[in-house]
């Protein structure tokens, strides 16, 4: 029995690969990698079977990951990584310990690297909070967009299928007032878009652009990544170091 690897693949650039991953991956016989890992991972892929999770049932897929895996280790590319939004728990619980996860570049790190922006910073933002308006759940207790909004909040919002100009109003009246807001458009892959501007202006900025694939007939979501919250351009500067030195981190005899 060999392992099967649940590798942290990051957006989608093989150089946010990290390097226990790009040894799995070399390991590997079978790498099961959704688009655009084939594309973009084409290199490192050379000479294996590759195939497309998204193709097969659960039943089907697990049948072929045991038996593939008597043979040589299998390689799932897990976009980001597993931290967040990642479909393949079912399949990590039932092959218990042929399984190995490993740690990638999720797409909120490789955002904030683009922003050049901490996503939380005392004085300015001091919580974070993920959600997808897919996955709040639609009952009468479900939390809605504008709750999770607030001063103080940094949102990154996943799955976006709320249309633009609808999102920005809801965010508007979470908030309370015009905040900062970043769309980040296929991180790492060709094509990447990162646009920067605030509530009020976004809408406009991207114009008739489809950041969400909503005005095509495909239920998969898009990979755009939306940030919203003061710290996206907050500058601290030197007080807010000398802050922390003076009263943290200063060495104390
Ligand atoms: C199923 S979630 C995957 C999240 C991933 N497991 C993580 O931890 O970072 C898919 C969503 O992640 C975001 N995403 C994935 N890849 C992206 C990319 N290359 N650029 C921007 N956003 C991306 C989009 O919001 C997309 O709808």
């Amino acid at each position: 029995m060999f392992p099967v690897y649940f590798i942290g693949a990051g957006p989608g650039d093989p150089g946010m690969l990290t390097l226990d991953g790009a040894r799995a991956l070399e390991d590997s016989a079978t790498v099961y990698a959704p688009e655009p890992y084939g594309e973009t991972f084409a290199k490192l892929l050379q000479g294996k079977q590759i195939l497309i999770p998204f193709d097969y049932s659960y039943e089907e897929l697990i049948a072929r990951v045991r038996s593939e895996s008597e043979q040589a280790p299998v390689s799932f590319l897990v976009p980001g990584d597993l931290t967040f939004y990642s479909p393949f728990q079912p399949f990590i619980d039932a092959l218990g310990e042929r399984v190995k996860v490993l740690p990638g570049v999720g797409i909120a790190n490789a955002a904030a690297a683009r922003l050049g922006k901490t996503l939380d910073l005392p004085g300015v933002c001091n919580r974070a909070i993920i959600a997808s308006p897919r996955t709040l759940g639609d009952g009468p207790d479900a939390p809605t967009l504008e709750e999770l909004a607030a001063p103080g909040v940094t949102l990154l919002i996943y799955m976006n299928n709320i249309p633009l100009p609808e999102l920005v109003a809801v965010l508007r009246r979470g908030y309370g007032k015009n905040v900062p807001m970043a769309l980040l458009h296929r991180i790492g892959l060709p094509g990447e878009e990162i646009v920067l501007a605030d509530l009020d202006t976004m809408a406009e900025r991207v114009g008739d652009r489809d950041f969400f694939n909503l005005g095509q007939n495909n239920p998969r979501p898009s990979l755009t990544l939306v940030i919203v919250g003061e710290t996206l351009t907050a500058e601290p500067g030197g007080d807010w170091w000398n802050w922390r030195w003076e009263h943290v981190w200063k060495h104390r005899a």
